[in-house]
């Protein structure tokens, strides 16, 4: 597997994961206002597609799996990091 190959799916993933919480947090947001699990105390919990509490769920596991990927991204970038660093603050 190549560097390239990673860094160009890596970049995929990161993309989609990111649409995806963009997606999930503004249909949380604006179409299933109110509150979170249980659905603030009424008895059925509104639903758009999924259920309000299965947004958030999806919301959540898709921060996770965004963070994690951040996380690699930045250490297979590590070392243009430490160089642009080095030539922005002057240090050899
Ligand atoms: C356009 C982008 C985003 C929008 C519109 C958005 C919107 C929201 C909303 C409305 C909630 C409340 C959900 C609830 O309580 O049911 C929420 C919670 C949350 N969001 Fe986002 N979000 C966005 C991006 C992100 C990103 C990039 C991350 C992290 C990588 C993230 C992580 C979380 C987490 C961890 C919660 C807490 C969920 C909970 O309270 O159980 N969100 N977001």
């Amino acid at each position: 597997m190549s560097r390239a190959f990673v860094n160009y799916w890596l970049g995929w993933l990161l993309f989609l994961a990111g649409l995806g919480l963009a997606v999930s947090g503004f249909v949380r947001w604006f179409v299933l206002p109110g509150q979170g699990r249980g659905g603030g105390g009424r008895a059925e919990e509104a639903v758009f597609v999924f259920a309000r509490h299965t947004w958030t769920d999806i919301h959540q596991w898709l921060a996770v799996i965004f963070s994690v990927l951040v996380v690699v991204h930045i250490i297979l970038h590590w070392s243009w990091v430490v160089a642009m660093s080095r030539r922005f603050f002057g240090q050899r």
